[in-house]
């Protein structure tokens, strides 16, 4: 135990534990699980001697994985196969596991987690054996303690004083640059995510798995798996495969891949990345002229003045991209109305958090709000606003965007106006800008590709399995 008066990361703490846990008590794996913030469930965030597979089996319901164990109680399963209480039965089984042995991880008398110890021969753990799993949990709830005080120091507001669920990001190691970039693009959005969570078993051999896919993330109030991968086109054909056995077998599973093209498309819009900053050769042609455009706005309009008809309207734009729309929508809406806008703050590598760079002049509770946008991409941006919005207790709030990059969706944000869906193009023009340039431009134009992405980003083997 002398490692534990050393220096080392946490994580490498807690392996530390689990391994000495296992080695110890003899058995085959010792796992260390922490409750999330709603303790609904539990997760996985060291352990040693457990299968991938079944670290990854899917989400530990925290009530139906041995509850006693929320409630700070020891529980003992001598029969993993067979015990009511646990929920993945009969993946115990398959990976092997007679019996069980849970302690809790507490702090203040407050169940945040457990250490578990799992063995392949049916055993009824003795009272030393329990205490010395006790105590390998307490020096775990330790090491957890410390990631979690060094959160206190560095943001000391009363709220924090008191237990919080331990920031599990802390614990991940990614296999990928672009996966802790990735993490970082949501944390700004507020968006909470999940690192390699789950596998999806995808064949089967002589009741063995043979094959599996684990998700890069999952992003649990979205109920979304996301898969990023750096790997070139032309490297990609296995994988597609594995992605299309995916969702034939799992067909209820929500899953999104982002490619190295989409990802980097995704970065050079907040100036980040391999196109970050890369020169636009001018307009490659007007996806919609300015007629159009007009028709189009005062179809909204009427929809909208139609829809609104004896009710007060507040419209909200959000700063810049939006002023063109917003202009000419509200001359084509007939009923009175109001307007105000939102400037936020857009995502650069190392913000914290989306800021309200200039709020609201006026109250919109109890009001009919509708939010004018100018485009909707991954819908990053749209839910944190809504989201925003929503603690303000507007009386209704919708949403109307004039055009709609669907294929790019990563939040599915309700839209109840659109005016026109288009492809996976970066466009300009009518408000919208590349690097704060074309905004004037009076129809709407596709931008000539940019510098395509450089192929000498590295491949991480991960990727290439
Ligand atoms: P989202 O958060 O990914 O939905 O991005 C929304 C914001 O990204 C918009 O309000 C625009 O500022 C910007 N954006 C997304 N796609 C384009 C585009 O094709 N041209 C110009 N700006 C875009």
């Amino acid at each position: 135990m002398a490692e534990l008066n050393s220096n080392l990361p946490p994580k490498e703490l807690l392996e530390h534990i689990a391994r000495s846990c296992a080695n110890a008590l003899s058995v085959a794996g010792c796992s260390i699980l922490l409750l999330n913030s709603k303790k609904t469930h539990l997760l996985h965030v060291s352990s040693h001697g457990l299968g991938d597979w079944y670290l990854r089996k899917g989400f530990i319901e925290a009530d139906k994985s041995l509850p006693e164990m929320l409630r700070g109680e020891v529980v003992e399963v001598t029969d993993a196969g067979q015990d009511l209480r646990l929920q993945f039965r009969e993946m115990a089984e398959q990976a092997g596991i007679a019996s069980i042995l849970s302690v809790p991880l507490q702090q203040n008398g407050e169940t945040f987690g457990a250490l578990r110890v799992y063995s392949r021969n049916r055993r009824i753990f003795s009272r030393r054996d329990k205490e010395f799993a006790a105590r390998m949990a307490d020096l775990s709830a330790l090491v957890l303690r410390q990631i979690q005080s060094v959160e206190l120091t560095t943001k000391p507001s009363p709220e924090n004083q008191e237990l919080k669920p331990l920031e599990l990001k802390k614990l991940v190691t990614f296999a990928h640059p672009s996966e802790e970039q990735f993490a970082r693009l949501l944390d700004f959005y507020d968006i909470k995510w999940l690192y390699e969570p789950r596998s999806f078993p995808l064949q089967w051999q002589d009741n063995r798995i043979g094959e599996m896919f684990t998700p890069d993330f999952y992003l649990p109030e979205l109920n979304l798996y996301v898969e990023l991968t750096t790997l070139k086109q032309s490297l990609m054909r296995e994988k597609n495969q594995k992605i299309r056995h995916l969702k034939e077998l799992y067909p209820e599973v929500e899953f999104k891949l982002l490619t190295r093209k989409d990802y980097s498309n995704l970065l050079a819009k907040y100036g980040c990345g391999p196109l970050a900053g890369a020169k636009a050769e001018g307009v490659a042609r007007v996806l919609f002229g300015d007629a159009q455009i007009e028709e189009k706005v005062r179809e909204l309009g009427k929809r909208i003045s139609d829809d609104y008809a004896s009710h007060s309207l507040l419209l909200v734009g959000v700063l810049k991209g939006v002023f063109c729309f917003m202009a000419d929508l509200m001359r084509h809406i007939s009923i009175p109305v109001a307007v105000d806008f939102l400037g936020i703050s857009y995502y650069a590598d190392a913000s914290s958090g989306v800021s309200i760079t200039r709020d609201l002049d006026q109250s919109i509770k109890g009001k009919n709000v509708l939010m004018v946008e100018d485009i909707v991409d991954t819908g990053m941006t749209l839910n944190y606003i809504l989201n925003y919005l929503r603690t303000r207790d507007p009386a209704s709030l919708k949403v109307c965007a004039l055009l709609d990059k669907r294929v790019r969706r990563l939040v599915q944000v309700p839209l109840d106006y659109v005016g026109f869906e288009i492809g996976d193009e970066f466009v300009v023009g009518y408000g919208l800008d590349y690097q704060g340039e074309y905004r004037n431009l009076p129809f709407i134009g596709v931008l000539k590709p940019t510098t395509s992405v450089p192929q000498t980003e590295r491949e991480t083997k991960k990727d290439s399995e």
